[in-house]
């Protein structure tokens, strides 16, 4: 008996420690990747140069990528091969790309070595459908690139595509899911005589290789894949080039043996805090490949929302480019990528190496928070989006209390006043926000943080509002949701909700509600803070015009006024909401605030 639990107690110890090796193994590995943050993807190719037009058509279907050129406008192998003649040889310098990268402030460039279209960039040795060879030029672009990365120390990883080729006869491309005609012999053809050989190529000829980023878009299994496929693939990378890491979109789940960070999918950003390193890879407009025709360029405060607030939940962002056919970009895509390496020079620490806290997702209206430590001390950053009318900026949910808080206006350091009570700060903001984007302040802290996730955070202008994304006991409310997305109301049954408010003063604070009521009678909902309570009848209500002329109607959310209550010590304290009977209320939000 106790032989056999000396046995079980060894294996664990065994299991513990290789697991947490393996882990350990993987953080170091992945390091750089969760301390750069921001990179560089660039798709450029043969599409490039038909420039979102084919035979002077526009791009057919709706999501008209440029780069799906060949396959959304059926054009010939031969015909698409043509594009090559396009480039402009004498012009175009990959350094160029690398210093524009680098001036943007981002860490590491990811090149499309082959898309779908299954050209290879690079001069390949296997087959002979290369853009070297297509164009009858002895310049090997992924070549050129990788001097001029090591050159400026720039990371490179290359972007391959795996799944889908149009090229190879025994390739993937979706039409097969009617045609069916590939077969798992053929397609593992393919995979040993292209797909295996190219990444050698790539992963022998190019000097150290940061990264490998497949893309696959649905889980091996339902592909033409075959799981011993890809881990030939990520076995070929770990004899290669150890240090590389891989991206999700192999395919394979990520873990800790195979998958070293998850791309997340085209232009989707955070919406929680996720624990093990991620990315969003992003489009400036909408294509990825060079499209003429674009009109969606994404703001530069756009481009600064999806970085910071992805950082905010421990992510980065990998930022794309499509160069045209001659090298050049246009200026949309220059002028966005200068000024975010203006800022980031100067704003930088609150980026690389940051993280977020554990705090409620998005609680802050102004914007987000960034964090990093070092040895006991912590900095936050407040990265304010919104500059605040009254000059306060209210931070929620860290009860320590900061040794300094600054703001670099020009080239000098601001020391800014504060004051803290128990979980809230407010700090006083000079009239002018310093840059016109994104105002970063710091705040030092010289103890580890005290977070309180579960206060309401305070609103800018001051008042708490009480609503389903920051009530206690979440997952135990019925919420909708608009488009299926953003939170909207609670439905309440006769359960109790539940929220924190840490009352900053003592006093007197109004109460409002803002609830639909859809029953033909009205509903009685009790309100209680300690041991005072307010009961208020809501009568029955309608519809509500969303668009005139649409007959777009929807359940109208009434703002009642339920009165005060006195708070006469300051600090957490619980506020509950119920509603008698068993029909269903819609509650919006409580707006609790100080009166004057
Ligand atoms: C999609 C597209 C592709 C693009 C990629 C980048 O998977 O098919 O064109 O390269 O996303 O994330």
């Amino acid at each position: 008996m106790m032989k056999s639990l000396k046995r079980i107690l060894f294996a664990f110890c065994l299991f513990f420690i290789f697991t947490t090796a393996l882990f350990a193994q993987q953080n170091s590995k992945t390091q750089w990747f969760s301390h750069d943050r921001f990179g560089m993807f660039i798709h450029w190719g043969l599409y490039s140069a038909a420039e979102g037009l084919w035979k002077g058509e526009k791009l057919r279907y709706a999501n008209n990528y440029a780069e799906w050129l060949r396959y959304r406008n059926r054009v010939s192998k031969e015909e698409y091969g043509e594009l090559a003649k396009r480039f402009v040889w004498d012009q175009i310098n990959p350094e160029e790309w690398v210093l524009l990268a680098k001036k943007a402030g981002m860490k590491y460039i990811i090149m499309t070595a082959k898309h779908h279209d299954g050209v290879a960039i690079w001069d390949t040795k296997i087959g002979d459908y290369s853009l070297s060879r297509l164009s009858g030029t002895n310049r090997d672009i992924i070549k050129e690139l990788a001097i001029a990365c090591k050159k400026h120390d720039m990371k490179l990883g290359f972007y391959y595509s795996h799944w889908i080729d149009w090229e190879h006869p025994y390739a993937w491309n979706h039409n097969q899911e009617l045609t069916g005609h590939v077969t798992d012999q053929q397609y593992n053809q393919y995979w040993q005589e292209k797909v295996i050989p190219q990444l050698r190529e790539l992963l022998t000829n190019y000097g150290d290789i940061a990264l490998m980023w497949f893309d696959m878009w649905i889980p091996y299994e339902k592909s033409i894949i075959k799981k011993q496929q890809l881990q030939q693939v990520v076995q070929l990378i770990h004899n290669l080039q150890p240090k590389c890491l891989i991206n999700s979109r192999l395919g394979l789940p990520t873990d800790e043996k195979n998958i070293d960070f998850e791309t997340f999918g085209d232009n989707q950003f955070g919406t929680t805090y996720v624990d093990h390193p991620w990315e969003t890879p992003g489009t400036i407009a909408h294509s990825w490949g060079y499209n003429g025709q674009e009109n969606e360029w994404k703001s530069t405060s756009q481009i600064f929302n999806s970085l910071i607030s992805n950082v905010s939940l421990n992510g980065g962002y990998t930022l794309n480019i499509g160069p045209r056919a001659d090298g050049t970009l246009p200026y949309e895509s220059i002028s966005r990528l200068e000024d975010i390496g203006k800022w980031l020079q100067r704003q930088g620490e609150s980026i690389y190496g940051a993280t977020g806290l554990d705090l409620r997702v998005n609680q802050h209206d102004w914007g987000y928070l960034t964090t990093k430590t070092h040895g006991k001390q912590t900095q936050v950053y407040a990265q304010v989006f919104n500059w605040p009318l009254d000059r306060i900026l209210r931070i929620s949910g860290i009860k320590s209390k900061p040794s300094q808080v600054s703001v670099r206006i020009g080239a000098s350091e601001t020391s800014l006043k504060f004051k803290q009570k128990s979980g809230l700060l407010h700090i006083q903001l000079p009239a002018k926000q310093p840059d016109p984007f994104v105002s970063t302040i710091s705040l030092t802290y010289n103890e580890p943080l005290q977070l309180d996730k579960e206060i309401v955070a305070e609103s800018t202008f001051g008042g708490f509002a009480l609503n389903s994304t920051n009530a206690l006991h979440q997952d135990k409310l019925q919420i909708t949701k608009y488009d299926g997305k953003r939170p909207q109301h609670i439905q309440t049954n006769n359960e109790t909700i539940e929220w924190m408010i840490d009352f900053p003063e003592v006093g007197v604070y109004k109460v409002d509600i803002s609830a639909h009521n859809p029953n033909k009678i009205f509903s009685t909902i009790l309100i209680q803070i300690g041991t005072q309570s307010i009961t208020e009848k809501l009568d029955s209500n309608g519809k509500l015009v969303v668009e005139p002329n649409e007959n777009n109607y929807t359940d109208e959310f009434v703002n009642t006024s339920l009165g005060s209550i006195k708070i006469d010590h300051t600090g957490p304290q619980k506020i509950s909401f119920k509603k008698e009977g068993s029909e269903h209320l819609w509650l919006n939000s409580i707006w609790i605030e100080k009166k004057n």
